[in-house]
């Protein structure tokens, strides 16, 4: 099965990344693509910008990954409860060119962050809003006070219940392998 993966940050020293990265190591069976926000950038979304300049290319070539992977496994960031803007910038580009973004594709979405909220609010919002655009949620879960419960060095979760509970949603994303 091919899984595109990344964080919604665009910080370099991103935790939902670190995590993206360690869940990707519990599915090594599995090709998996990890790729980064930041080949993404593009400007601040505008009408105006758009009906000036068109969508950018960025924008598609989102999308283009998303069309080549079975499978989704995104790690959400919370800022002040909500997507960051550089995740919304490129979710609201590529919503432009499709607004199915996940295209019909099996998503596992996670988040964390050092408090012990998890960024659970904006996981909340990523989850409900997915069937908007396409995307089947098959499970979700978010990692508290990251920095307790991840080892930097050994890049791996230092907590047996939460990998055992990472291990089962990432189940849930490949359960339906055909390959
Ligand atoms: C502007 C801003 C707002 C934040 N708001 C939240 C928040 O609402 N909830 C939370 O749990 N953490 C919040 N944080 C802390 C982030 O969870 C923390 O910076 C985390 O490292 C972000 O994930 P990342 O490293 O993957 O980018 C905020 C950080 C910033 C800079």
């Amino acid at each position: 099965m091919k899984i595109l993966a990344f964080a919604a940050s665009n910080s370099r020293k991103s935790i939902n990344k670190d995590l993206i990265k360690y869940a990707a190591t519990l599915l090594d069976q599995h090709d998996v693509e990890i790729i980064d926000i930041n080949d993404y950038d593009m400007p601040i979304y505008s009408s105006d910008l758009e009906e000036a300049h068109g969508i950018p290319d960025a924008a598609s070539s989102f999308l283009k990954k998303i069309e080549y992977a079975d499978a989704l496994l995104i790690s959400y960031a919370e800022h002040n409860g909500n997507y960051t803007v550089a995740y919304k910038n490129l979710f609201d580009w590529a919503s432009r060119a499709d607004r199915e973004v996940y295209q019909g594709k099996s998503i596992v979405m996670l988040s964390t962050s050092p408090g012990s909220g998890g960024a659970k609010s904006v996981l909340s919002l990523a989850t409900e809003s997915a069937h908007f655009f396409s995307g089947e949620v098959k499970a979700s879960l978010s990692i508290p006070n990251f920095h307790d419960n991840f080892d930097k060095e050994k890049g791996e979760l230092n907590n047996t219940d939460l990998v055992s509970e990472l291990r089962a949603v990432l189940t849930s994303l490949t359960s339906t392998d055909s390959h």
